[in-house]
């Protein structure tokens, strides 16, 4: 038998993944297997089924609203893969983390919460209306319910006394962001309004979604040139009315307008909206490297936050749904997800358990970032490669049965909430992780190296 070094490296890797996860992006089989195994490596990151531990929360630092985001990631696996290993933890953590009024403002997140963080758990609760997730029993708040909670209450919060309008970026005075008027916020309202228009066929979402957008287009926060690029910035100060923009780009901001377009062209037909998707899609060409998606504003600087890492899980998600619904924008979009997925699926050769994704994925290999918002990007870039096998969104007309009241959450009102303690968690975990994942480094440096 004749031994040559495609079989060496072969044998290599079968005992040490260093070349990252296979993936054939035009393998079915090849993309469940994949997506398996970065969906476990996810997962690890759950700690909500440990002794005494919140039932929903991931592992320090991760906080409240990224757990949010994960269980959306989580609902996609679900959703593209048919594989419903994680339904029952899944469902579970949605229920848990409603809060006192189902509208997820739980009490004790109330210190620290934002509008884009309860934007992020409404997210994950519009999907699961709009996949025809298991509905929750009848005693217990139903998807679209919690959608519209969650719509209600920060619908609610719009602020006329400044700037003409727009949401604060933090819900509460005494958190430091309460003077930012932003994108993630506003962009996150626009966009589940996009969706309860479509999902229902109620005009009222729809006349909210062009109120929101018009808003933010009045202040410059998108911005429109003459190369037909529209450019979704970061914030702007209450002071001075709104007027000193924060020029920062970032992959979750332009998916939220982008695909919160698509929803509204697909439900209307709306040329305007058309164009404006195809506006967001086309300067979404300052995200890609030669097709692969990456975090241009700090990801190059490696600087990117312990919450900057999961965007372009976000972005790979409204990808995935913008090419549903917009059948022009499709093969724009599936080149930019398979190249993408195909960077992201062989930077997940880390780890000791040889399938950590990393940051970068034109990198060439692992490039020794991990984490929570690493491992949900990669799984949402790769599992959307699928995002044409499977239906459309549903709506209440075609396929969504879950149950919802244009009033949810509007009987309360979330500035009766006090404000708990935050208490501190271990570090001393995240030490030993941190060891032996650099042990793996060099262990899979010697296996090349041999
Ligand atoms: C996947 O299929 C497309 C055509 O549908 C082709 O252009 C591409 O090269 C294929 N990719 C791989 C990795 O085989
Ligand atoms: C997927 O995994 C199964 C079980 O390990 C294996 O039999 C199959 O060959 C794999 N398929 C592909 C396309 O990698
Ligand atoms: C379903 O997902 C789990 C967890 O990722 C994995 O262990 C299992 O092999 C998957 N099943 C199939 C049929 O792919
Ligand atoms: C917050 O309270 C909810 C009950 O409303 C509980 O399920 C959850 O575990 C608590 N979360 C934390 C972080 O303590
Ligand atoms: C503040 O900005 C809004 C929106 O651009 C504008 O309508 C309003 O007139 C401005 N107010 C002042 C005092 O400049
Ligand atoms: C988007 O880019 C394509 C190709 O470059 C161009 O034909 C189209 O007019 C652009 N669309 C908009 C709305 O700018
Ligand atoms: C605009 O904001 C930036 C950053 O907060 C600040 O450095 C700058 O001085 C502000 N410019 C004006 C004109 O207020
Ligand atoms: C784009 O990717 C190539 C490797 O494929 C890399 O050399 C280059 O630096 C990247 N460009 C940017 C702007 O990161
Ligand atoms: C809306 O999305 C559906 C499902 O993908 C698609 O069949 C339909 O053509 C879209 N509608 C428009 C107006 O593009
Ligand atoms: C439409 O939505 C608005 C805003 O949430 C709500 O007030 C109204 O009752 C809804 N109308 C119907 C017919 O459901």
């Amino acid at each position: 038998m004749k031994i040559s070094v495609a079989w060496i490296l072969a044998l290599l890797a079968s005992f040490h993944n260093c070349a990252g996860v296979y993936l054939d992006v035009n393998n079915t089989a090849s993309i469940y297997n994949a997506t398996a195994l970065v969906a476990e490596g996810l997962l690890d990151y759950y700690t909500g089924l440990q002794y005494g531990q919140p039932i929903g929360m991931f592992s320090n630092p991760y906080y409240w609203w990224e757990a949010g985001g994960a269980w959306g990631s989580i609902l996609d696996y679900w959703w593209y893969t048919g594989n419903d290993t994680f339904n029952g933890i899944l469902k579970q953590a949605l229920l848990a983390q409603t809060g006192e009024n189902n509208d997820y403002v739980p009490l004790n997140q109330s210190v620290t919460e934002g509008n884009d963080d309860q934007a992020f758990w409404g997210l994950v609760v519009m999907a699961a209306a709009e996949r025809n997730f298991e509905n929750p029993s009848s005693d217990e708040p139903q998807w679209l319910y919690l959608a519209q909670a969650v719509f209600n209450t920060m619908a609610l919060r719009w602020d006329d006394d400044t700037c003409g309008g727009g949401l604060r970026w933090q819900i509460f005075t005494w958190n430091s962001g309460y003077d930012y008027k932003n994108t993630v916020a506003n962009g996150a309202l626009f966009h589940i309004a996009a969706r309860l228009a479509r999902y229902t066929g109620n005009q009222s979402y729809v006349d909210w979604a062009e109120k929101v957008f018009d808003w933010m287009k009045g202040i410059n926060l998108l911005t429109e040139n003459t190369g037909g690029n529209n450019f979704v910035y970061d914030g702007a100060k209450v002071e001075g009315n709104c007027s000193n923009i924060t020029r920062l780009v970032w992959t979750y901001n332009q998916g939220l307008l982008m695909s919160g377009s698509a929803y509204l062209y697909n439900m209307t037909e709306d040329e305007k909206w058309h164009t404006r998707t195809w506006e967001f899609l086309n300067s979404s060409n300052i995200f890609f490297n030669n097709s692969v998606l990456y975090e241009v504003t700090c990801q190059a600087g490696k600087t990117c936050n312990t919450d900057q890492r999961s965007f372009k899980a976000y972005y790979s998600r409204f990808l995935g749904l913008t090419a549903q619904l917009v059948p022009a924008a499709r093969e724009k979009i599936m080149d930019w997800i398979r190249t993408s997925a195909q960077g992201a699926a062989q930077s997940c050769s880390g780890g000791y358990d040889g399938h950590t994704c990393g940051q970068n994925w034109f990198y060439g290999g692992w490039d020794g970032f991990y984490g929570l918002g690493e491992q949900m990007a990669a799984l949402e870039i790769m599992q959307n490669v699928l995002c044409l096998q499977k239906p459309a969104p549903y709506t209440a007309k075609d396929g969504g049965t879950s149950i919802g009241n244009g009033a949810a959450g509007t009987e309360t009102q979330a500035s009766n909430l006090s404000p708990l303690t935050i208490t501190a968690g271990s570090r001393a975990a995240a030490g030993i992780i941190t060891a032996v994942i650099g042990l793996s480094i060099v262990a899979c440096t010697v296996w090349l190296v041999v």
